[in-house]
């Protein structure tokens, strides 16, 4: 791995993110050897720590960090410092401008930095404005970049207002969105399964496919964030990224190559693909649950509404269940499932494509049993890809029966799978953007989502169900899915 020297600035040191993601992610690349030889990490907060209280905080006592008996632990301490600073205020940058100039004289990083915003996204516009102003935005001498957590926006006007500010004062090269899904590695074999087989991608179109069906359940509730999953919901927290990203991948063209402009210009035409939702559409083709208090393994679980930080006649949609197109050559007809939610009976997200029955049965029970064949790309845990195909039971006559052909993650030994920031972070070390999402197509897949988020503002007669925590959502989701011996696929 060829890296330039460089510092990489966290706002946000003393959150959650950076304890339990980003030092993690950092301290494995250290012990990979995948850091440059001259590097810096500041992190920067609000608290008072000086550079051995954040060190203590961030590295020794982190519970995040996998430390294995090692002694590298020191040394890599050494090169994590602290900065507080007041964020909202413009004095303060010209200070925070001097200490990275120090430090860079001092590690000799070459003016090249990585700002990592992990702080709410109040800030997402505020600090990069700032940072210019005090010319922390300059590649005169080395090079910047910003990296911006999710949510990027709010709607479609703000991730707009937060597009045009950002590119104010930077280059859409400079600016890196992070969506961790990108970084999970089950995530970016979905391109090698489709781009390097002969098998399948000859199959990956409206002749062959019936539908396709994604699904994110977890069986977490809103945990301690219920004062931000309230003003979010379902729709905004997952579907509008991670999931539309997901839909980007399995359903864009192949690339001329595999570098962040060309499979970023086929993801961005797939989010223009979208069908765009009628009223009717979001009406019928979208259903949205609430969960409900309920007994789990014999334990009582509090409802949404009773969770700390949410309002108790809460609307917000922990829930989500939709059903769309995508009008190109490639797609049209064939729909596309997309299901999320918290308090569902497992965690697991997978990929399914059905592939459309034979057009004529030969056999017996084939029409029941296993009519089309099925591939299940497990996103986690689990992690792996099936096949689902007919196999003759033995004996007499041609008795059909489903059979499965699986490869397992856990089966790669030798292989050791990155956690997602750690291969995000070290691609943008490297200035490669492919894992992150570029502007227009952010923008593009807000398009799709907005109208359905005005719809059920707008308008207080679509329901919202409620479903008892535990169980895979209100009951009217099964009926999204048209047709005979159609249903979603309930992993276990
Ligand atoms: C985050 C959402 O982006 O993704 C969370 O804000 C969600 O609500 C999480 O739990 C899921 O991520 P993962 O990697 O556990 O599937």
């Amino acid at each position: 791995v060829n890296n330039d020297n460089q510092i990489l600035v966290i706002f946000g040191a003393s959150g959650d993110l950076t304890a339990r993601k980003l030092i993690p992610a950092i301290y494995n690349l250290y012990k990979k050897k995948y850091l440059p030889e001259k590097y810096a990490i500041v992190g920067v907060g609000r608290s008072a720590y000086d550079n051995d209280t954040f060190r203590k905080k961030a590295v020794f006592e982190n519970e995040h960090l996998k430390k294995n008996g090692d002694d590298s632990l020191d040394e890599f301490a050494q090169l994590v410092h602290y900065h507080s600073m007041d964020t909202s205020d413009a004095e303060d940058y010209k200070k925070l401008a001097e200490r990275l100039y120090s430090i860079d004289g001092y590690h000799g990083t070459n003016c090249n930095a990585i700002f990592y915003l992990s702080v709410p996204p109040s800030l997402y516009s505020v600090i990069p404005k700032h940072l210019a102003s005090v010319g922390l935005n300059k590649e005169t001498n080395g090079w910047t970049r910003v990296i911006i957590e999710k949510p990027f926006g709010y709607d479609l006007e703000s991730a707009r207002a937060l597009n045009k500010s950002l590119l104010e004062d930077y280059h859409e090269n400079q600016i890196y969105r992070i969506d961790h899904y990108l970084g999970k590695e089950t995530v970016q074999n979905l391109l090698v399964t489709r781009f390097s087989n002969s098998i399948f991608e000859p199959l990956w179109n409206r002749n062959y496919i019936h539908r396709v069906e994604i699904t994110s359940a977890e069986s977490v509730g809103v945990e301690k964030r219920g004062g931000y999953y309230d003003g979010s919901g379902a729709m905004r927290d997952m579907v509008q990224n991670h999931l539309l990203q997901l839909i980007g991948l399995v359903a864009m063209e192949p690339p001329v190559k595999s570098d962040a402009h060309n499979i970023r210009n086929e993801k961005l035409k797939v989010f223009q693909s979208l069908r765009p939702m009628t009223k009717d559409d979001i009406r019928n083709d979208v259903v949205r649950g609430q969960y409900l208090a309920s007994t789990i393994k014999g334990e009582s679980v509090k409802g949404y509404r009773e969770e700390e930080g949410v309002n108790p006649e809460s609307r917000t949609e922990t829930f989500v269940a939709l059903k769309f197109f995508i009008d190109n050559w490639r797609w049209a007809g064939v729909p596309f499932y997309i299901r999320s939610g918290k308090k569902l009976p497992t965690r697991v997200s997978e990929v399914v494509i059905h592939f459309k029955p034979n057009h004529h049965h030969l056999f017996m029970n084939q029409t029941e049993v296993n009519a089309q064949n099925m591939l299940v790309i497990r996103i986690q845990p689990d992690e792996g890809i099936l096949i689902k195909f007919g196999m003759k039971v033995p004996g007499a006559g041609f008795k059909v029966k489903n059979v499965n052909m699986d490869f397992q993650y856990s089966e790669l030994t030798d292989a050791y799978v990155p956690d997602a920031y750690e291969r995000l972070l070290l691609d943008c070390m490297q200035g490669d953007a492919t894992l992150y999402a570029r502007g227009d197509s952010v923008e593009a897949a807000w398009e799709f989502i907005d109208p359905i988020l005005k719809a059920w503002k707008e308008d207080p007669t679509i329901p919202i169900y409620g479903y008892p925590a535990g169980t895979w959502g209100p009951e009217n989701v099964d009926d999204l899915i048209e047709g005979k011996n159609m249903a979603w696929r309930y992993p276990c």
